[in-house]
């Protein structure tokens, strides 16, 4: 039986670019919620109609908006803030630390995404030593890893879900090792939150980063940070702005005092019409829940796993359910021009040199979107010139 849970697939009409397209992208940029506009227009009357007065709510709403977030990955109320996206949440962290040999390194690994890696390298003019570990970016140097990290790691800096392949990593031997050696670790979970269930307490990272774009459905410009909440009053980030300050509207002479708690990451005005848009895909994703999501998704992922081989296509993504986000990847010769033919039959996916076709159904995709998939690339590439 193909058909996909059916409490799931009432969702889709809240969600308009179904009903046009076969939207399989949602790594990439999760479809838009219909209520979005109206959030929107919940911003700008505010802004039309009070001014000034209205930062009186819009302050109070990025709190509100990160509690969303706190909820969907069991973070302790106050532990997360809003910011516009990974780099510059990242960029915050980075500016806490010091590099004081021997503890100067930082450690990542090959499949990270290029924001990450260009942050990191960046520090070395500061006296950051960076380690890459491993080459392929395909495959996650799990073992190398842990090799690595020693008492001269500074951070550990590690993707949950690989964004080529939808490797899903196994965090807590990172987390174990790096803490036994001092060191300090950052999840980029922008690939996880809101397609795989987990609880960053018990993950035991010190900071998670992301952002709202792919599964979340929230849009880009609402990034945010978890930290730790028994560290962050031990921080200070040199990237911080006015709302980093214990009194903002104190419009105090430097040094900064810091805020309490998170809020020291606050850095300058915040982009509040991100955060009201992105609101609305939270609430979704929570009122869905991320077990559900996954459920549905390890089904469908196995059914696009076993249906790319059976049409003889080499498949990127861990077979091991236990081991795979929510994507699919499919990689076969000519795969970028059949990713072109795809869109403009109205399949939405997207390519990434080196890996193949990011196949990504979310909780609102049928069975049959994902079949009929794999069903046109087989007729795609019969047709193409060799
Ligand atoms: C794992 C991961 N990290 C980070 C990003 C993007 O970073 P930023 O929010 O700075 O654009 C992406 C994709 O856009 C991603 O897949």
């Amino acid at each position: 039986m193909l058909s996909s849970m059916p409490d799931l697939l009432s969702w889709r009409r809240r969600f308009p670019v179904l009903a046009r397209k076969t939207y399989l992208i949602n790594n990439s940029l999760g479809a838009m919620p219909e209520t979005v506009p109206l959030a929107l227009a919940e911003y700008t009357g505010l802004w039309a109609e009070e001014g000034v007065i209205a930062w009186d709510t819009w302050l109070p709403e990025i709190a509100r908006v990160a509690a969303l977030l706190e909820d969907i990955i069991d973070a302790p109320r106050g532990s997360m803030t809003m910011c516009q996206n990974v780099t510059n949440a990242l960029a915050a962290v980075l500016s806490c630390l010091e590099y004081e040999p021997p503890r100067n390194r930082l450690v990542s690994c090959a499949g990270e995404f290029p924001t990450v890696e260009y942050l990191l390298d960046s520090q070395r003019h500061l006296g950051a030593e960076v380690i890459r570990v491993g080459s392929d970016p395909l495959v996650f140097p799990a073992e190398q890893l842990l090799e690595t990290i020693d008492h001269r790691t500074l951070l550990v800096v590690v993707s949950h879900v690989l964004f080529r392949t939808g490797e899903l990593v196994d965090v807590r031997p990172i987390v174990q090792r790096a803490h036994d050696h001092g060191a300090l670790v950052v999840l980029d979970a922008y690939q996880s939150i809101g397609s795989v269930p987990f609880d960053v307490v018990d993950l035991g990272v010190d900071f998670l980063v992301g952002g709202s774009v792919k599964w979340l459905c929230g849009g880009p410009g609402a990034g945010y940070l978890y930290v730790r909440p028994d560290l962050v009053d031990r921080l200070e980030p040199r990237i911080a702005g006015w709302f980093s300050h214990a009194r903002p509207f104190g419009f105090e002479p430097p040094p900064i005092v810091y805020a309490p708690g998170i809020s020291r990451f606050l850095g300058g005005t915040p982009n509040i019409p991100a955060f009201y848009q992105a609101r609305e895909g939270y609430r979704i994703i929570r009122e869905v829940g991320v077990s559900a999501i996954r459920e549905k998704a390890l089904r469908q992922s196995q059914l696009l796993i076993e249906g790319a081989l059976e049409r003889g296509l080499t498949v990127r993504t861990p077979y091991d359910p236990e081991r795979r986000g929510n994507h699919v990847t499919v990689d076969f010769p000519g795969a970028e021009p059949v990713k072109n033919e795809l869109l403009r039959r109205g399949f939405v996916i997207d390519h990434r040199p080196g890996a193949g076709i990011r196949i990504a159904p979310h909780f609102y995709n049928t069975d049959e979107e994902c079949i009929a998939i794999l069903d046109e690339i087989v007729d795609i590439r019969r047709r193409m010139p060799d």
